[in-house]
């Protein structure tokens, strides 16, 4: 008789936007004559940049002809598309080599199954709130111990709060974690840390020997200059860092998938390099992301896909310096949208999280995303997109400046 894996009988509810999915199409289909805004998801709108375009037709011819058909990819990336890598890394002072790229099908993936290299007994810390899947994933690997109905959390998970009182930078745990899991600039707060603040991260992970997975899917929208783009420009990054990059937020390719990370081979337990770890997972379980698909990355670190790419970053950040001005206007408490295509928000009048996504689904027909559905620490505050078109964001202010 077959047995399961009790892990996932221990996951609570479902994940976090099929919940809100859920609770739209339910709404929308008892109000079929309301125009609903979604600014939930994290959900990119405007279609692929022209060189991207220009690259997918160009590799989609190819494969109509035998000599220039692509089968299998290899495992770990095209060498034309690593070395693009490679030479961003560069350009930013990181000495990263195409061996330690590997190529995946986007950094979801890549965030779920990073934690298969580690031991079950490891133990992760994860800013609360948090990308529900760095939590969720090792839930399903057995890592987390016991989930608390009452207090939203996992007995065997360290939280490190990130909340306006701290001005959401996590401090550093009183355990000593195994894993820290950091998302900066980050998801869902908008906000971010300083290069030096990074730093310190870094020293304590080599100091406590921890690792960090570092997800970097929001660097491209960085303003500050005081904001790294990579952990790999804080020294020492090499020997405790992966970082995971994703083509979804600075690329639009939330629907073409693709993403990268990086295990540099200095980072080793003891004399196993993490870097062969990773290679023996991704050979062994992943065909390599298409062909089509890897030239169009490609595209991405073009001279005219970079130049249209800042323009499209632009559109979506006049996105969120609208919605924070327009909701500070409005009386709202606001965060992030700086460097990050995220606001974060405090619900008025002590509503909490879904009471709010509940109220602005209702009478503004907004959708955004509940604080509460990253973490406890997220309760009281509500995530909005600035990824929306900027006729709809606009309209979406409008009607929640008038409730
Ligand atoms: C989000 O809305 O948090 C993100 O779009 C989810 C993701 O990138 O998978």
């Amino acid at each position: 008789m077959f047995q399961l894996n009790e892990n996932f009988q221990k996951l609570p509810g479902s994940y976090l936007f099929s919940t809100i999915g859920k609770k739209v199409n339910a709404f929308t289909q008892a109000n079929p004559d309301k125009k609903i805004i979604r600014l939930g998801i994290g959900d990119v709108t405007q279609p692929l940049a022209p060189a991207i375009i220009e690259a997918l037709h160009k590799a989609v011819d190819e494969m109509a002809a035998a000599e220039t058909f692509h089968g299998y990819a290899p495992d770990l990336g095209y060498e034309f598309l690593r070395s693009a890598i490679v030479s961003a890394y560069k350009e930013r002072g990181c000495d990263i080599s195409s061996d330690e790229v590997f190529v995946s099908d986007g950094a979801k993936s890549d965030s779920g199954n990073i934690q298969e290299i580690f031991s079950v007994n490891n133990r992760i810390a994860v800013c609360d709130p948090v990308y529900p899947v760095y939590v969720d994933s090792n839930a399903m690997a057995g890592r987390t111990g016991v989930y608390n109905k009452e207090t939203e959390m996992w007995s065997n998970v360290i939280y490190m709060p990130c909340t306006m009182e701290n001005d959401f930078v996590p401090e550093f745990p009183k355990e000593t974690p195994d894993i820290i899991y950091l998302c900066l600039p980050n998801n869902p707060t908008g906000t971010t840390i300083t290069k030096e603040q990074l730093s310190e991260w870094v020293n304590y992970a080599n100091k406590v020997g921890a690792v960090i997975i570092y997800d970097a899917a929001y660097e491209a929208y960085i303003s500050e200059d005081n904001v790294a783009h990579s952990i790999y420009e804080c020294e020492g990054a090499k020997t405790c860092a992966i970082e995971l990059k994703s083509f979804s937020k600075n690329a639009g390719f939330t629907g073409v998938r693709l993403g990268y990370t990086i295990v540099p081979k200095e980072l080793k337990s003891g004399d196993v390099s993490l870097n062969a770890m990773w290679a023996r997972r991704h050979g062994t379980k992943f065909n390599g992301a298409p062909y089509i698909v890897q030239r169009a990355g490609e595209a991405v670190f073009s001279m005219e896909g970079k130049a249209q790419l800042k323009e499209q970053v632009a559109y979506y950040m006049k996105n969120a310096s609208e919605i924070k001005t327009g909701l500070k206007d409005a009386g709202y408490t606001v965060f992030g949208g700086v460097n990050a295509p995220y606001i974060w928000l405090k619900t008025p009048d002590g509503t909490t999280s879904w009471e709010f996504f509940d109220y602005l689904l209702e009478n503004a027909n907004v959708v955004g995303t509940p604080g509460s559905g990253f973490g406890p620490s997220g309760e009281g505050y509500f995530r909005l997109t600035a990824f929306g078109s900027y006729e709809n964001t606009l309209a979406a202010l409008e009607r929640i400046r008038k409730l």
